[in-house]
C-alpha cells in the first residue's frame, strides 16, 4: 500500500471550473442560435463568451497548479514544502507535537518519521472544501508509511481544544489563509498550546493583505518571551522561486520559526 496524499488543489474544483466553461460556452451558443437578434443579445452572448474564456482560463491554471503541487509529477512541491518544514521539527524523547490543518496527514506523518521517540497529533477540520482530505486517509497514510507515532483527531485551529503549553512543538502548513477573520490571532491560538521551551514552525501565505504587518507581529512575539522568532521567506528558492509564486498565487509565503 503506498500513502496517496491528495493534492491541495481538489480534482473537484478543477471539474467545477471546467463545467463552468462549457456550460457558459453552450450558454452563449444556445443564445446565438435561439434568440432573436438586437442588442439585449449581443450584450449576452458577449458577456457569456467572456465567462466562458474566463472560466477556460481559471481551469487551465488550476491544472497546471495540480501538477505542480502532485505527489507523482515531476516538480513535487508539496513534498518538497512538506520535508523542508519537517526537518526543522526536533522533538525531545517522549515529546508530543501539533500539527495544526493536518489536511491527508503529510506533515504530520513527516515529523513523526523524524522524531520516533516522541509522538505527533494532526487536527483538521475536513470541511468540503478540501473533500477529499479526511481523517480515515490520514490514518492510512499514517500505515501506508509505518509510523506509529501518529494520530489524528477533528479540531478548529481558531479554538483548538488544548490547554495552554500542552505541546513540545506546533507545526502548520497552508492553513491559516483559508480562514477568514484575524489570522494574526490564529497563529497566537496555536502559540498558547506550546510548552514554555516548545518550538513552532509555522508556513503560510503572509502577505500584508492576509495578515496585516508580520513584522509587528514577530516584535509582539519577541516582548511575550518567545525566542529565535524568524519570519524566513520561502519563495526566494527555498520552497520555490518567486516566479512560481507569483503565478501560483502563492506570494507572500514565509516560514515562522522560533522558540516559546
Ligand atoms: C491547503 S490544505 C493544507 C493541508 C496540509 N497542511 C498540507 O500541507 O498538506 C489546508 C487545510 O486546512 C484545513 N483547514 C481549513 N480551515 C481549518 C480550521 N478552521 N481548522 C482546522 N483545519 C482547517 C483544511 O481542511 C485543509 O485540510
Amino acid at each position: 500500500m503506498k500513502a496517496e496524499y491528495k493534492n491541495w488543489m481538489p480534482k473537484g474544483m478543477i471539474l467545477s471550473f471546467a463545467a463552468a466553461a462549457v456550460g457558459c460556452v453552450a450558454a452563449a451558443a444556445a443564445v446565438a442560435l435561439l434568440v432573436p437578434a438586437g442588442l439585449p443579445k449581443t450584450v449576452l452572448v458577449a458577456v457569456l463568451a467572456l465567462l466562458g474564456a474566463f472560466f477556460c482560463g481559471v481551469s487551465v491554471w488550476s491544472i497546471f497548479l495540480y501538477r505542480a503541487f502532485s505527489y507523482n509529477g515531476r516538480r513535487q512541491m508539496s513534498r518538497q514544502i512538506i520535508e523542508e518544514i519537517a526537518e526543522t521539527v526536533k522533538l525531545p524523547d517522549g515529546g508530543f507535537g501539533l500539527d495544526v490543518g493536518c489536511g491527508s496527514g503529510a506533515l504530520a506523518i513527516a515529523c513523526a518519521k523524524r522524531n520516533p521517540r516522541a509522538s505527533f497529533l494532526g487536527i483538521d477540520r475536513w470541511g468540503k472544501e478540501y473533500a477529499s482530505f479526511s481523517q480515515p486517509l490520514c490514518e492510512r497514510n499514517a500505515k501506508a508509511e509505518g509510523v506509529k507515532n501518529v494520530s489524528f483527531e477533528r479540531g478548529d485551529a481558531t479554538a483548538l481544544a488544548f490547554p495552554d503549553g500542552y505541546f513540545d512543538a506546533v507545526t502548520s502548513n497552508y492553513v491559516y489563509h483559508n480562514i477568514p477573520g484575524d489570522r494574526q490571532e490564529y497563529l497566537l491560538e496555536t502559540l498558547r498550546t506550546l510548552k514554555k521551551g516548545g518550538t513552532f514552525a509555522l508556513h503560510d501565505i503572509f502577505s500584508k493583505a492576509k495578515y496585516g504587518d508580520m513584522q509587528a507581529f514577530v516584535r509582539k512575539l519577541k516582548d511575550m518571551g518567545f525566542e529565535d522568532v524568524r519570519l524566513i521567506d520561502t519563495t526566494d528558492g527555498k520552497f520555490m522561486t518567486k516566479r512560481e509564486a507569483a503565478w501560483m498565487g502563492l506570494s507572500g509565503s514565509a516560514l515562522l520559526i522560533g522558540r516559546k
